[in-house]
């Protein structure tokens, strides 16, 4: 019988993490079940640092951007006896399961724990790049482009009064999902993905006849694209081996790109990390509250090795390991579906 859970957000915060912590203790509660945090991630773990979540650290949180229990890029396969730590300290604090949310790294952890060392693990999809498979949507995804479109907007307002051509530069590592919905919410001109090679001689021939119509003209630009020639410069890696891409200024290599092509005053905006911030929108807090739940019950259940997951309008429980095996990327039809709007 389950009597106690500790719960670990890792890997990039982002908003309805709270949401979903809140769901889970919540529905946990009406099992029995005692919830325990696990702070900074998995981190956490292996030092045996926890909180304890009672209804009164939960019940005001589903509006709060962030996560309450800290978060870290640490993975425990790559730290001097971090899975046995994480193991010990599974013992010591007597968690019956594990429940874990986090993005593809976070999952991965958890994935291999769960199949290695049988820990009893129920995984929680967030990330804000929206590219993990097996799952429609991530909490984190509809906040971070709700921010992205505003300041799309924005620059254009400013883009428009100056008659230049403006570039958004936004996150989304090596999935283009958040740059294809940004563009395409905000009318942008021209919209580059990691998922498709940057045409940049056509792209600039397009932004000179936008511009002359419009007196301004929009470049949404994803953090991890590949630009031929391009300048690296420090590429360090995190410790699941990620290129830190905004390291390497991809917007700003672009700008110049099209003001030395188009001859057109160019300006740059890299909103980085506000895409992470603030409170999360309507969509990412019922996702939230709806997989955190999910994630209880699954524990309930005894349900282990499964990720919760939203398909279609529904939640349900899917494999780990289908969850992690590959990224969700951009899909052709997304690619031929975005080409209607470069007029
Ligand atoms: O995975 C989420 C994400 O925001 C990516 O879009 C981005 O490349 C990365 O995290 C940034 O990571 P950090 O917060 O460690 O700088």
């Amino acid at each position: 019988m389950i009597k106690k859970i500790g719960i670990l957000t890792g890997g990039g915060d982002c908003p309805g993490l709270n949401p979903a912590i809140r769901g889970c203790v919540e529905r946990a509660l009406d099992f029995g079940i005692e919830s325990v945090g696990i702070l900074d991630g998995w981190k956490g773990l292996i030092e045996g640092r926890t909180i304890p979540l009672n209804l009164s650290d939960v019940e005001s949180i589903v509006g709060k951007g962030g996560t309450i229990l800290g978060t870290s890029r640490t993975n425990p396969y790559k730290k001097e006896n971090g899975v046995d730590k994480c193991l010990a300290n599974i013992k010591s604090l007597n968690l019956d399961a594990i429940v874990a949310l986090g993005g593809e790294d976070t999952l991965g952890v958890a994935t291999k724990l769960y199949k290695e060392k049988n820990v009893p693990v129920v995984g929680v999809p967030k990330t804000m790049d929206n590219d993990l498979s097996a799952t429609d949507y991530t909490f984190g995804f509809d906040t971070a482009v709700t921010i992205a479109v505003d300041a799309a907007e924005r620059l254009i307002d400013t883009g428009t009064s100056h008659r230049r051509i403006m570039v958004l530069e936004v996150m989304g590592r090596h999935a283009g999902w958040v740059a294809l919905f940004t563009g395409l919410a905000s009318g942008a001109d021209w919209i580059l993905v990691p998922e498709k090679e940057p045409e940049i001689d056509k792209m600039c021939e397009h932004l000179k006849k936008v511009h002359q119509r419009k007196k301004y003209a929009l470049v949404v630009v994803s953090e991890g694209i590949n630009i031929p020639g391009m300048k690296t410069g420090k590429e360090e890696l995190d410790q699941f081996g990620h290129m830190i891409l905004k390291k390497r200024g991809v917007g700003e290599q672009i700008a110049d790109i099209i003001e030395e092509k188009t001859k057109i005053e160019t300006r740059v905006a890299v909103i980085g990390h506000i895409q992470r911030g603030g409170k999360p929108t309507l969509f990412d807090r019922i996702l939230g509250t709806r997989v955190g739940v999910k994630a209880a019950e699954l524990v309930n259940e005894g349900k282990f090795g499964y990720m919760v997951a939203l398909k279609g309008n529904d939640v349900v429980p899917v494999p780990l390991e289908e969850a992690t095996s590959k990224l969700k990327v951009i899909t052709p039809d997304w690619l031929k579906f975005m080409e209607t709007f470069f007029k």
